[in-house]
């Protein structure tokens, strides 16, 4: 049941649709339309789109995608990318912005509905476990997630990302921790002020844990959750203070 706020966002999300897989579903479009009719502001989508980042497998969720009104964003996941070369994930990206995605690659974007705006900023996030430290690449892409979204001043922020915030959404996961996610990811919501966090990428982990500053995360799993997910999250303290 969705709890109601005065000012607030209901986000619907999925996320490892792996399409063209065999064994994930052949089309959504009509859960997106079910998500549309329950009252979803946005459809937020954290990566894994496809299997393997092939075009017939980005044209089928973009025709999935494209029956739906709702405003779209996502990030793309390492099925989406790994192995591909830059021009086919250009390609990739071509194909579901055509159909009304925005996708973002550690920056961020805004959208109006009912009143209420809402940024949106993150990226693929990567990998590397949960120890203290980090390499350079991956503390550059978390500094810009964590700038891109302390620079929204939306009433509802929202932190997207593929990989795994914090150690609290792999748990019972068969895979090894450290292939899940990244602190700093965790680090940067936090950082960043987010009001939520959406992840995928761990199929078989928890659904919803925190950051290590107490933010919640939802992963959003298509093999975890078997449905879309609706949240309704309620607007930034900053955001009453200011109406
Ligand atoms: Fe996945
Ligand atoms: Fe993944």
């Amino acid at each position: 049941m969705i709890m109601e706020y005065a000012m607030s966002a209901r986000i619907a999300a999925v996320s490892d649709l792996h399409r063209g897989h065999h064994s994930y579903p052949e089309s959504l479009a009509d859960e997106f339309l079910r998500a549309e009719d329950a009252g979803a502001d946005l459809l937020l989508l954290p990566g894994d789109l496809t299997q393997a980042g092939r075009r017939e497998q980005a044209y089928s969720v973009a025709a999935d995608l494209s029956r739906s009104k709702l405003p779209k964003v996502a990030v793309l996941g390492n099925h989406d990318t790994n192995g591909r070369s830059p021009r086919e994930i250009a390609d990739l990206t071509a194909i579901l912005t055509d159909a009304g995605v925005t996708i973002l690659d550690n920056g961020a974007t805004t959208l109006a509905v009912r009143g209420v705006t809402i940024g949106i900023a993150g990226g693929k996030g990567f990998p590397g476990g949960w120890g203290p430290t980090a390499d350079s690449e991956h503390a550059e892409a978390a500094v810009k997630i964590a700038t891109s979204l302390s620079s929204l001043n939306t009433d509802v922020k929202i932190a997207v990302f593929h990989y795994a915030p914090c150690v609290g959404i792999t748990v019972g996961d068969r895979a090894a921790e450290w292939k899940l996610g990244n602190r700093l990811l965790g680090v940067a919501a936090d950082l960043g002020g987010a009001s939520h966090v959406f992840c995928g990428h761990s199929h078989w982990g928890t659904a919803r844990a925190v950051t290590p500053g107490g933010v919640t995360v939802d992963n959003v799993a298509w093999a975890l959750r078997r449905a879309i997910t609706i949240v309704q999250v309620p607007a930034r303290a900053a955001a009453f203070l200011a109406a």
